[in-house]
């Protein structure tokens, strides 16, 4: 029971009859409240790590920014956080700029990625003053060249190196479809700095997502070194979360020990440093609420699944989970969701404590990648995201309407 409290967002405890409680709210008030499934946010929780990622990155390297990758969060108020708390940060889309812009950045302080921006993407950065472009490929230096704007950029380029995650969230291989290897980069890059309009201010590079060990970060420095000197490296996301209780990952020092450590082996001591962390940020500061539904055989099918959670299906992410009001014990069951997939199951094998129609089920570490992809399937409402702390709680994204769903047909 200890172990599993340790999964849910720092501030989490148990109440005196048992109850969960996030960021000081029960568990079964913030449910009567906002509904079910209910994705609760740690907001202090969410604050403290934003801080400590700054303050640890800027000990070991002064000369650096932290920007926290909004797709694994892609929503205005965390956005907000973030900006209040003193990042930057990097989108990919349109979309992430926008909310970027409506939750006060200073658009000096985007990072701007993608392998596979559209004019009307480029134009939107161009057009706001984004602070960073990273050019992904040759068609990004055409656009960004026919824009007629000035332009900083950085050149994404792929280290060669793999890392022990799922296939689906690794970006550093030589097999990558994002960012340039070394020996197309180099002649990319010649032509960015023979350019009248763009600035030629760095390399980027990206190792993937969910790694839970720092060797893989540390390899990634010195083939980005090897292209040149510049004055800005931006050294891409991928710290791993604490999902179950078999995951380990390195802590925030840990992970910037190795790296920032790489980095003074390897690169221009006046440099800037970008880090952009994303999954490690969010995903244990948050968890989701859900009410059984159902109970037949091993099953119990809770009022959400793969609608809000596609971590599971996208790349088989082990979760655990427990019934609020009784945490830890009891027998094995399948967490089962309510969509049409046989995929959609949100625990494979999970000790529950006497499942019964009604009870709340809490999935802790649910704060990464599992808003960004919340979708529609069979009608699904997507859900809200609330705030938690010190007792109080705010819904900063409401759950879709019925009407939302008809919104846009035409
Ligand atoms: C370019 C880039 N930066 C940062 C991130 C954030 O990675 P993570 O959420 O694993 O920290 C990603 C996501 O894969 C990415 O593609």
């Amino acid at each position: 029971m200890a172990d599993l409290l340790t999964l849910f967002p720092p501030g989490s405890a148990r109440d005196d009859d048992g109850m969960l409680t996030l960021g000081g709210c029960r568990a079964d008030a913030l449910a009567e409240e906002f509904g079910t499934p209910v994705l609760v946010v740690d907001e202090p929780a969410l604050r403290a790590r934003a801080r400590e990622y700054r303050t640890e990155l800027t000990a070991r390297w002064p000369r650096s920014r932290v920007v926290f990758a909004s797709k694994a969060f892609p929503a205005t108020a965390v956005q907000r956080v973030m900006v209040e708390e003193g990042l930057g940060l990097d989108v990919a889309g349109g979309g992430e700029i926008i909310t970027a812009l409506k939750a006060g950045i200073d658009p000096a302080l985007i990072v701007h990625h993608g392998n596979a921006k559209t004019d009307d993407e480029i134009a939107l950065a161009v057009e706001h003053g984004v602070g960073l472009v990273v050019v992904d490929n040759a068609n990004d230096v055409d656009r960004l060249e026919a824009s007629g704007a000035n332009v900083d950029v950085l050149v994404r380029v792929i280290p060669g190196v793999t890392a022990d995650t799922h296939a689906h969230v690794l970006t550093g291989h030589e097999g990558s479809k994002f960012g340039l290897l070394p020996a197309d980069a180099a002649p990319l890059i010649a032509r960015i700095e023979r350019s009248p309009r763009l600035r030629m201010r760095g390399l980027h590079v990206h190792v993937g997502s969910q790694i839970l060990d720092v060797e893989p970060f540390a390899d990634s420095v010195a083939p980005v070194a090897a292209l040149g000197e510049f004055e800005v490296y931006d050294l891409g996301g991928g710290l791993g979360a604490r999902y179950t209780y078999a995951d380990h990952p390195p802590s925030v020092p840990e992970y910037l020990d190795a790296l920032i450590g790489a980095a003074r082996e390897h690169l221009p001591a006046e440099a800037e440093i970008i880090i952009e962390p994303g999954r490690s940020m969010v995903a244990a500061n948050a968890a989701t609420l859900y009410r059984v539904v159902t109970l037949k055989r091993q099953f119990v099918a809770v009022d959400g699944g793969m609608g809000d959670n596609l971590e599971v299906a996208l790349f088989d992410q082990r979760f655990e989970a427990a019934i609020a009001g009784r945490l830890g014990g009891g027998e094995r069951y399948t967490l089962v969701g309510r969509h049409c997939e046989s995929g959609d199951v949100l625990v494979d094998g999970v000790e529950l404590d006497a499942p019964r129609v009604g009870d709340l089920v809490a999935v802790p570490a649910t704060g990464a990648y599992c808003h960004t992809m919340a979708n529609n399937y069979n009608g699904n409402r997507r859900i809200p995201v609330v705030f938690a702390g010190a007792g109080e709680a705010r819904a900063v994204v409401r759950r879709e309407t019925w009407d939302d769903l008809l919104a846009r047909d035409v």
